[in-house]
Order: structure tokens, then C-alpha cells, then sequence
């Protein structure tokens, strides 16, 4: 096993104590927030975050996930010592006494760095004539603790609190709300051994297969990257493909394909995959994510509601856009720019995308069907109005033997449901849903 870089993963300092880090969370909490634009879209418009140095920009990524984590539990926790409600302007002011109260309350950091640094801050945004609140309500938030009955259900909104709970119960909507509170760990898919390089990275195995890091830092810095020996990718995105079972010499379309951690699995287990995608610059990453896992495999940027492909695939996998709403916990700007419309329309989306896919299967083929949604209509509500829609198709069983640890996300009907509290004390994973479909005409 080749390792050409030596790095051990969590051995980077782990915070900085700097203005930049906390000015330019807060920049990007305004853009997310006030602007709703999604987080990773924010970051790469704020230029101060790419020249910053590595670990003020860990800094700042903690900094903004912790306050769209516990955006309602940190807003009551400074609200309760305003005079008066705050002006809507300036905008910054909001986002300045939120990440001072995440610090305070949520990430430990000594108080006389907090409140020295934000009213440092509140000078710099103009907002001279608030340094003395910023200083006051800081002051009393270091004194105070948040007391929550559930934080679970505070944290989140309430038309994704219901929903589910109408779709999983009361008690796994809490353990969903709970695990979407930490910041998760770093998952790892190897193309080969991954016993050996969970050993070299220091991490854990799990049982299906996928290395789990806790530990912070750079995974491009870490053994084995810059030699393609692995990539990035939740436990749970990691399941769907091995639903398929032995899948060598089969060719697959592998549709909305970007950026690739399901195509890199596809042509690791030796199929011939086409890759497809609506967005060159996701493609790109797509492909360089390839070149560096030393795998080939065929790139069409397309449309695939226009698209065909010459011939008919032995399978095709179709990974729908969606809300998104089973990764709150990489991702949980989502907790607080999704909304029912939204669902409604991506579901519209969804299933216009299948019934395309569902053209390019061969007779006797596969359609892997997955989407990382926790909401019904983007998962088995969708499958049942295909079903219903496409005589020719019906449920697979599908390959168990990588999920025997993991029967609670099996159900009966022939479909994966994983959610993030699965494995909760090991640091969840990913919402996920799939079904394996076979055409018989
Ligand atoms: C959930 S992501 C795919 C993740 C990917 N399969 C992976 O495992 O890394 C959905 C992708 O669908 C693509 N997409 C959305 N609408 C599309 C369309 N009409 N045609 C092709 N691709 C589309 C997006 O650009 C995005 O990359």
C-alpha cells in the first residue's frame, strides 16, 4: 500500500482566536441568512474565507454551522436580555450577536475573548452606537446557560419537525433533531483494503465498510489522497450501490452523476459507467475526482430531461436533485432555506427524471432509484406513483449483505431508508432512500 503523505488526521491546531475567522462567518452568515443563499455557494463568494489561513477557516466554518445548527435556541438566548427588539439594519449586528452567543454557549470560548473581539467587530461594521449593547447582552449571555426543554424540536423548523413526525414517530424525529446539533464526522470510502487504511488514518471501520474519522483537519493533507488510495463520502450515500451486488462488466448510466462519490463506486466494482450531468463545472469536479482515483469513465454534460443515450444500459442509477433534507447535518443551511414548496417542486422535478431514466434501462435491467431526502414524497411516495405509472417496472429484492448491521433501514417493500440517527452514538449518517427497480419489458 503506497502512502505518500504522512499527515495523522485531528493533529492540526484546532482553533484560531482572530478577527478574520469571526469577521468572515459572519459575512457569510448574512449571505446564507439575510441573502438565502445555500452555505457552500456563500463561502465561495467570500473572498476573505479562501485567503484565509487553514485553521481560521475551520474557525469560521464552525462558527456559521454552530449558529444555523441552534439558530432559534442562540436567538432566544440573547433576545431575553434586549431592552428593545433590534433594528432590522444593520443586518451584520444580528449575525455578530449570534456568533458571540454560539462561542459563549456552545463552542466554550473564554468570554473576555468573545465580547473583546465582537465589540472589536461591532466598531469595524459601523455599528458604533450598538458597541455598548453588543458589549451588555454578551456580557449577561456569558453569565447565563441555555436551559432547553428540547432542543431537538426548537432547532427545528416546524413543517420538517411534523412531517417527521408523521413519517418516523416522535422519538426518531428527536434523535434526527439531536444528531443534527454535533458536527459530524468524516467519512471515507477506499478503493481497496479498507481495513489497512482505517489502521493508518487512525479511524474506525464500520460494518459496512465505509472508515470514520472524528478528528478535524484537512482530508487533502491526510495518507493516501494525493495517491487516489480513497475519497470522501457519507456512510450511508456509500449504500445504495452495494444494493446492486456484483455489478463487473455491466455497463451503467449513472444520471445527475456529480459530484461523483457514486460514480467512483460504480467503476471501482468494474462497470462501464457514463456519467451524466446538467452542470459542467459539477462534471469537472467530477472528473478530477476521477483522474485522481486513477479511474476512467465517460462525461456528458446534458440535460437529462432532453438526453438519450444511443443504447439501453444494463442498469442506471438516478441520484434526483431533492431538499436535501437528510443531510441537515453537513449541510444545515438547509434547516433554514428549504420549505414545503420546495419539496413540492422537486418532487415535480424527480419524477420527470424518472420516467427519462426509466427509458434507458434495458429489458431485464436496473433502476437504482436514491434521493438524500428524509421527505416522503421524494422517496417511497415517488416510487409508488412510478410503479403505478410504469407497468413494465417492479421492486427488486436487492443485495443485503452489506447492511445485515443496518436491518432498521431495510424495509419490507424492498427499499432503503437510512436516517441520521442510525448508529447514533458513532455519529449517525446521512438520511438516504433507495430502491431497486427491474424492467421486465
Ligand atoms: C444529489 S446530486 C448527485 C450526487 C452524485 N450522484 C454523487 O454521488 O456524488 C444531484 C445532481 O443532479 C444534477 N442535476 C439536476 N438536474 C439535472 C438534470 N435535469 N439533468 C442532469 N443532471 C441534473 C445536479 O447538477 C447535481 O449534480
Amino acid at each position: 500500500m503506497a502512502q505518500n503523505q504522512t499527515k495523522t488526521p485531528g493533529t492540526e491546531t484546532k482553533q484560531s482566536t482572530g478577527l478574520a475567522a469571526r469577521r468572515a462567518a459572519i459575512e457569510i452568515l448574512v449571505t446564507v441568512l439575510n441573502r438565502r443563499q445555500f452555505l457552500g455557494d456563500a463561502i465561495n463568494q467570500t473572498k476573505a474565507f479562501k485567503y484565509m489561513p487553514a485553521n481560521d477557516r475551520a474557525f469560521a466554518r464552525l462558527l456559521v454551522s454552530t449558529v444555523l445548527r441552534r439558530l432559534p435556541e442562540i436567538d432566544q438566548a440573547f433576545q431575553q436580555f434586549l431592552d428593545r427588539p433590534l433594528p432590522k439594519n444593520p443586518k451584520k449586528l444580528f449575525q455578530l450577536l449570534r456568533t458571540g452567543t454560539a462561542q459563549l454557549l456552545f463552542l466554550e470560548m473564554p468570554p473576555h475573548a468573545v465580547v473583546n473581539t465582537s465589540v472589536a467587530l461591532a466598531n469595524e461594521f459601523r455599528s458604533n452606537k450598538f458597541k455598548g449593547l453588543v458589549n451588555a447582552v454578551l456580557r449577561k449571555v456569558a453569565a447565563s446557560k441555555s436551559e432547553v426543554e428540547n432542543p431537538a424540536k426548537l432547532n427545528t423548523p416546524d413543517w420538517l419537525w411534523q412531517s417527521w413526525v408523521d413519517q418516523y414517530g416522535e422519538d426518531s424525529a428527536t434523535a434526527i433533531g439531536l444528531q443534527h446539533l454535533a458536527n459530524p464526522p468524516i467519512d471515507i470510502s477506499a478503493k481497496e483494503d479498507p481495513e489497512l487504511w482505517a489502521q493508518s488514518l487512525g479511524a474506525e471501520l464500520l460494518p459496512t465498510g465505509t472508515i470514520r474519522l472524528t478528528a478535524g483537519g484537512h482530508p487533502s493533507e491526510w495518507a493516501g489522497f494525493e495517491g487516489g488510495h480513497w475519497w470522501i463520502q457519507d456512510a450511508a450515500a456509500a449504500i445504495p450501490v452495494k444494493l446492486l451486488g456484483h455489478i463487473a462488466g455491466k455497463t451503467v448510466i449513472d444520471l445527475c452523476a456529480a459530484p461523483g462519490g457514486k460514480t467512483a463506486q460504480l467503476v471501482n466494482a468494474g462497470a462501464t459507467v457514463t456519467a451524466v450531468d446538467i452542470s459542467r463545472s459539477r462534471l469537472s469536479r467530477l472528473e478530477s475526482n476521477l483522474a485522481r482515483l486513477q479511474m476512467s469513465a465517460k462525461t456528458i454534460v446534458a440535460d437529462l430531461r432532453q438526453w438519450r443515450p444511443n443504447d439501453p444500459a444494463d442498469i442506471v442509477l438516478l441520484d434526483a436533485p431533492c431538499s436535501a433534507t437528510g443531510t441537515c447535518r453537513r449541510h444545515p443551511d438547509i434547516l433554514r432555506l428549504r420549505n414545503e414548496s420546495d419539496v413540492a417542486k422537486l418532487t415535480a422535478i424527480q419524477s420527470t427524471l424518472l420516467d427519462a431514466a426509466a427509458e434507458m434501462v434495458a429489458p431485464g435491467g436496473l433502476l437504482l432509484y436514491v434521493t438524500c431526502s428524509l421527505q416522503p414524497q421524494e422517496g417511497p411516495d415517488q416510487i409508488s406513483s412510478f410503479l403505478n405509472r410504469h407497468l413494465n417496472y417492479q421492486r427488486s429484492q436487492f443485495d443485503v449483505s452489506d447492511c445485515k448491521t443496518l436491518e432498521s433501514a431495510l424495509s419490507a417493500d424492498g427499499s432503503l431508508r437510512t436516517l441520521p440517527c442510525h448508529w447514533p452514538n458513532r455519529g449517525g449518517m446521512d438520511g438516504f432512500f433507495a430502491v431497486v427497480l427491474t424492467r421486465f419489458l
